[in-house]
């Protein structure tokens, strides 16, 4: 596999600390990347303006995203922490999972620095700037997510040790990836993997195909998921203060019924205790 990271020359160069982060080394993006990035925060602002969770848009004003140009952190780093003490550090590809959890637990997110290509725009497999910043950084200015994506990281170090990850992983996804949110207006997205992609963002909220089901937080760890697809199942929170509630709960008595019973859920089955939506 080609690693679009390996071609960003600022990051081929640099060894990593031994926490993974690297240098953004923001000077020396080229005109181009900054074009690219300008491409494609254009085409998502036009297609979420009426998709987005009001968070997520609102976290794009207040850390004034819309500025031209890839984000230096120097910039965003302060303005994010002021309101939720997150900040982001730049790493070179995807980072071991415990690696990634201690940085989540410590309110530090991890972002790739390497930006896609003109002729990627539309799908990569690994996260780019463009994904981690634009699609993550918005909602960790909102306090309530901010702290339900720490106590994520503590608990992601727990479900190392217990051998649940997996479990644990689907959660991530069907939330801080792929969430969609009740609001007044309707069905709203939230997560980083729909606002960072044109395609699903208009297929999860339009689409007659995907399940859309109430959020219930065993449910989500015993669902399959695909990386390389447009999701057929999405979970609908009703705020993210639910969200953090369900997942404030031990998770033992949940580790202990997922190890007893392995059973697990096709992406696209749909099994009694669901509620659907819509
Ligand atoms: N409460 C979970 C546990 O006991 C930790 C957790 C919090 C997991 C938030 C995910 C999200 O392991
Ligand atoms: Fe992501």
């Amino acid at each position: 596999m080609t690693h679009s990271n390996i071609q960003d020359p600022v990051v081929s160069r640099q060894t990593p600390r031994s926490d993974f982060s690297i240098d953004q080394c923001w000077s020396e993006y080229t005109a181009d990347e900054h074009a690219v990035w300008d491409l494609l925060y254009a085409r998502q602002l036009d297609i979420l303006k009426d998709r987005a969770a009001p968070e997520f848009l609102e976290g794009l004003e207040t850390l004034e995203l819309s500025r031209s140009g890839i984000p230096d952190l120097e910039r965003l780093n302060p303005a994010l922490s002021a309101l939720t003490g997150w900040e982001i550090v730049m790493v070179p590809h995807l980072v071991p999972d415990d690696v990634f959890f201690t940085h989540l637990a410590n309110r530090r997110f991890p972002a790739g620095r390497f930006l896609r290509r003109r002729d990627q725009l539309d799908y990569l497999q690994e996260p780019d700037v463009f994904h981690d910043i634009f699609g993550h950084v918005p909602m960790l200015a909102n306090p309530v997510f901010a702290d339900y994506m720490q106590a994520y990281g503590q608990g992601g170090l727990r479900a190392l040790n217990l051998g649940t990850l997996k479990n644990l992983a689907r959660l991530y996804w069907y939330t801080v990836e792929f969430g969609l949110i009740n609001t007044p207006n309707g069905l709203r997205i939230y997560g980083a993997g729909i606002v960072s992609s044109s395609g699903e963002s208009r297929y999860a909220l339009e689409n007659a195909e995907p399940n859309r089901m109430v959020f219930n937080l065993e449910r989500t760890m015993r669902t399959n998921y695909e990386i390389d697809k447009f999701q057929k199942t999405y979970f609908v929170i009703n705020d993210y203060a639910q969200l953090f509630k369900a997942t404030q709960q031990d998770f033992g008595p949940i580790y202990d019924r997922l190890i007893a019973d392995t059973t697990s859920y096709d992406t696209k089955e749909i099994i009694s205790e669901d509620q659907l939506i819509g």
